[in-house]
């Protein structure tokens, strides 16, 4: 099985943070180094780095190095915290719909202002520790999330995945592909189908391609052929990666993921969730308060084909995600454990002090 790929790292010098430009794969393996604010925006924007862990681990970093330079400037007191403040609220808002981005900068401002009397160099220090937590938090929940998901599977099953939930979009084996990844390194055998998941390909991009490296019987399927592949009898669950859960259980997910879960139903196959309890969203009471990217419509006429494949000035809907309500969702699988309906109790138990 070949090793897992650095999808995000801080540079040795912890001035700048390095990413692996998602955007090129699986073609070019490139490596980009990012240090300002608008690089750092547009590299998630771009998708360069993307999905929900791995745009909440990058902006983790990104808040270090550029209260680094907050330091460098000569920023003190409440000077630096105004400025830090700014930069994480711009960070946070460079995509809207996963949780992980908004909460990994929170999480790095909260321990900035619990520092409140302390040097800015001993607070910036601090902010690299807890950016590298959060990395290590997330390797180490997705390996229990892995775990957790690959008791739901047997040996020869047939599994349907969408969109790219490995290890690219998080860190290590990945969430909704992780038990993939897993079964692999274990010797046992799983039949993946990976939607292509139009229109931005990241299943026909990233999980066939980081699926077959690491030796998964993975088959690639056009996103309209997924009823044909269950209705034949080849899946026997789907496992999907989440941007936010919402406190009912409402999931969003890249779009096409509701559409998966409605098959999933027709057909009586489960449909498991996968993700760490930062995509959590307690304070969202439903799917409907959970804000929909919507991207430029000019990813659907022409992006991946040598010609326009639609007319000119065509009107076009693009929204990111959409969102799988509860009732169709058989369990959420998270790295504390597998969460059953009623969701609203079962999540909430989550985060109940026992469990910390
Ligand atoms: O737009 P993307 O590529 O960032 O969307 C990613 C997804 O929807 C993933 O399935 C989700 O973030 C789960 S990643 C572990």
């Amino acid at each position: 099985m070949a090793e897992f790929l650095d999808n995000v790292r801080l540079s040795p010098d912890g001035t700048s943070v390095i990413l692996l430009d998602q955007s090129l794969l699986p073609n070019r393996m490139e490596e980009r180094q990012v240090s300002s604010l608008e690089d750092m925006v547009e590299a998630i924007q771009a998708l360069r780095v993307r999905g929900a862990p791995a745009i909440g681990i990058f902006a983790g970093y990104c808040l270090y190095v550029l209260a680094g330079q907050l330091e460098r400037q000569g920023l003190t007191g409440g000077d630096f915290f105004q400025e830090l403040d700014r930069h994480g609220k711009i960070l946070a808002a460079a995509r809207p719909t996963a949780v992980n981005l908004a909460w990994a900068v929170d999480r790095l401002s909260h321990r900035a202002a619990s520092m409140a009397g302390a040097s800015v160099s001993e607070i910036v220090r601090t902010l690299g520790e807890e950016a590298r937590a959060i990395h290590r938090e997330d390797m180490e929940m997705c390996e229990n999330i892995s775990r957790y998901g690959l008791s739901l599977l047997k040996e020869g099953d047939g599994v349907l995945t969408h969109c790219n939930a490995g290890p690219l979009a998080t860190s290590r084996y990945g969430t909704g592909q992780g038990p993939f990844h897993l079964a692999a390194q274990l010797g046992m055998k799983l039949k993946v189908y990976a939607d292509e998941t139009r229109p931005l390909l990241q299943g026909a991009r990233l999980t066939a391609w980081e699926l077959q490296r690491a030796g998964v019987d993975v088959t690639l399927i056009c996103d309209n052929m997924a009823s044909m592949v269950m209705k034949n009898g080849w899946i026997q669950a789907c496992m999907v990666g989440c941007d936010r859960v919402a406190a009912n259980g409402d999931v969003a997910n890249k779009i096409g993921t509701s559409g998966v879960a409605i098959l999933a139903k027709h057909y009586g196959i489960p449909f498991y969730v996968l993700g760490p309890t930062s995509t959590i969203d307690l304070n969202c009471p439903d799917g409907d308060h959970i804000p929909i990217e919507e991207r430029d419509g000019e990813e659907i006429r022409s992006l991946w084909y040598r010609e326009p494949m639609a007319p000119e000035g065509v009107k076009c809907y693009n929204p990111a995600f959409d969102v799988a309500p509860n009732e169709l969702i058989t369990a959420i699988i998270t790295e504390k454990g597998i969460c059953r309906p009623p969701y609203t109790q079962s999540l909430a138990a989550l985060f109940a002090p026992e469990y910390k």
